[in-house]
C-alpha cells in the first residue's frame, strides 16, 4: 500500500491516532539504528521507536529468541507457571538494588504504573498520591490523572486524591527561583502540599527520574532525597516511574534513580525492556509485594514471547551496550548539543543524560518564548536529511533517544544532520 492509501484508510478506520510529519512516514523495515519507509527512504532512528528499541531494530539475538519461543509456545496464561518469567526475574534482579527482588510482568508502562500505585495504596492503607506537574504516566484513567501535561488530558481525569507538586525544572522554574539559591523549593513545597491539601496520610510520591514526555526535564541532584524524605515522613512510598529511564538509558547506571542516590520502594519499567515487544514490570520489595495479600491476574501477564525478548535484550545490553557505553555516548551527545547551543540562538536549553537527551528551542533566550513553529520546521528539515527524532515538552523540544547500542560514528552522523537542519531553520527566523 502506498502512503496516501494508508493515510486514507487510517482516517476511515482508526481513531485516536496521531502521526509525525506533514506527510507521515510509514516504516517498512529496520536494522540496527536504521529504518526504511515504504517508499524506500532510509532514516537514522534517533528516537529509537519512542525509546523502546534499546538494542536497535531487529537485533539478531533478540529476533532469534522471539522466533524460538514463537515456534515452541506462543502463549501460556500465568495460571501455569512458566520458566521464562522466573528465569528472567532472577536475571533482572541482578541489575537492580538488592531490596527490589519481586516482579509483576505486564504489557505496558500504563499497566506497570497502575499496579505500582495499587500496591502502594494497599501497603500503606492510604489513598492519596503526590505526582509531579509535567509528568506523563500513561493512558488509563489513573495514568491520565497522574499525568499533568496539556497534550495528554483528552478523555478526562477521574481519579481523586492526586496532588501535583511543582516540576523540578530549573530552566522554567514554576516558583520563579534560581538553582541553587532556591534550595530546591520545588521539593520542600511537598511538605506544604501534604499538610494543606491532603489528609496528611500519603500512599506515595510517583516521579520520573528524568521527565521524558515533558522534554527531558532533569531534576537537580538534591531533589529526590529532599522530596522522598518528606513523603516517607508522612508514611508514603517512593514509586520511581522508570518506564523511560531504566535499562541503562541514562548512562553509568542501569536505573535512572541511581544518579540521585535514592532507592525507590516500587519501580515501574517498560519501553526498552524487550526491544519493542510489549512488556513492562512493577518491581518492589518482598514485604511490599506481600501486602497485596493475594493475586492480581491479567490475561497476558508474563507473556512468554515478550519475556523471551526481554531476556535476550538484557544479554545484548550487557554484552554490547552496558551503562558505561551509554555514558560515553551520552558525553558525545552532550558535547555536540553544547556546540549547537553555542552556534544557534534558537537552542534555549540542552539537558538529559546518556541516550536520553533533549534540546528546547526558544524564539528569544531572554524571554524563553517557545519556538514551536521553528521546531515544526526542524522536524521536516531533519526528516528531509534522513534523521528521526522525537518531540517533547509542549512541542518546542526535541527528544534524542537513540538505541543504546548506537555507535559513536552513528551519533556523529546524526549530530551533523541536526547541525545542518538547525542552520537551515535558524536562517529563516534570524
Ligand atoms: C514515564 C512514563 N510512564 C508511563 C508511560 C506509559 O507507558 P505505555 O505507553 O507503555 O503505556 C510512559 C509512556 O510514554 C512514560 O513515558
Amino acid at each position: 500500500m502506498d502512503i496516501e492509501t494508508i493515510l486514507t484508510k487510517q482516517e476511515e478506520s482508526l481513531w485516536g491516532v496521531s502521526n509525525y510529519y506533514q506527510r507521515p512516514i510509514s516504516l517498512a523495515r529496520g536494522k540496527g539504528v536504521y529504518v526504511w519507509d515504504t517508499e524506500g527512504n532510509k532514516y537514522l532512528d534517533m528516537f529509537g521507536g519512542m525509546l523502546t528499541l534499546s538494542t536497535g531494530h531487529c537485533h539478531p539475538k533478540v529476533t532469534a529468541a522471539i522466533t524460538e519461543q514463537v515456534e515452541k509456545l506462543i502463549f501460556a496464561p500465568s495460571l501455569y507457571p512458566h520458566e521464562n518469567a522466573v528465569a528472567y526475574a532472577e536475571k533482572l534482579s541482578e541489575i537492580l538494588p538488592p531490596s527490589l527482588s519481586k516482579m509483576y510482568f505486564s504489557l505496558s508502562g500504563t499497566d506497570a504504573v497502575e499496579n505500582a500505585v495499587k500496591l502502594a495504596k494497599q501497603h500503606t492503607g492510604a489513598q492519596e498520591v503526590i505526582a509531579i506537574r509535567g509528568a506523563y504516566h500513561g493512558l488509563s484513567a489513573l495514568g491520565m490523572s497522574l499525568t499533568a501535561h496539556p497534550t495528554f488530558r483528552l478523555g478526562g481525569t477521574h481519579i481523586t486524591g492526586i496532588k501535583h507538586a511543582p516540576q523540578p525544572n530549573c530552566y522554567r522554574c514554576a516558583l520563579r527561583l534560581t538553582y541553587p539559591s532556591c534550595e530546591v523549593a520545588c521539593a520542600t513545597d511537598i511538605e506544604e502540599i501534604i499538610q494543606k491539601t491532603t489528609s496528611g496520610r500519603i500512599a506515595a510520591i510517583i516521579a520520573e527520574p528524568i521527565a521524558g514526555v515533558s522534554g527531558l526535564i532533569t531534576p537537580p541532584l538534591e531533589y529526590f532525597k529532599t522530596a522522598v524524605d518528606i513523603v516517607r515522613e508522612h508514611g508514603g512510598l517512593f514509586i520511581a516511574d522508570e518506564v523511560q529511564t531504566m535499562f541503562g538509558r541514562t548512562g553509568k547506571y542501569w536505573a535512572g534513580h541511581e544518579h540521585w542516590g535514592v532507592t525507590p520502594d516500587i519501580m515501574a519499567v517498560g519501553k526498552s525492556i524487550a526491544s519493542g515487544m510489549p512488556l513492562s514490570a512493577t518491581i518492589t520489595t518482598p514485604e511490599i509485594a506481600a501486602s497485596l495479600g493475594g493475586s492480581i491476574i491479567s490475561t497476558f501477564q508474563s507473556h512468554p514471547v515478550s519475556v523471551a525478548a526481554a531476556d535476550a535484550t538484557l544479554d545484548v545490553l550487557k554484552e554490547e551496550a552496558p551503562p558505561s557505553h551509554v555514558e560515553k555516548i551520552g558525553h558525545q551527545i552532550r558535547e555536540g548539543f553544547e556546540l549547537l547551543k553555542d552556534e544557534f540562538p534558537l537552542v534555549g536549553d540542552v539537558r538529559g543524560m546518556g541516550c536520553m537527551q533533549g534540546i528546547e528551542f526558544v524564539k528569544d533566550r531572554d524571554t524563553k518564548e517557545p519556538a514551536n513553529e521553528a521546531v515544526s520546521a526542524l522536524f521536516e528539515a531533519t526528516r528531509e536529511r534522513g534523521l528521526l527524532v522525537g518531540s517533547g515538552g509542549t512541542g518546542n523540544a526535541f527528544r534524542f533517544t537513540p538505541p543504546l547500542t548506537v555507535t559513536e560514528s552513528e551519533i556523529e552522523e546524526a549530530l551533523s544532520i541536526l547541525h545542518d537542519s538547525i542552520a537551515e531553520v535558524q536562517a529563516t527566523v534570524s
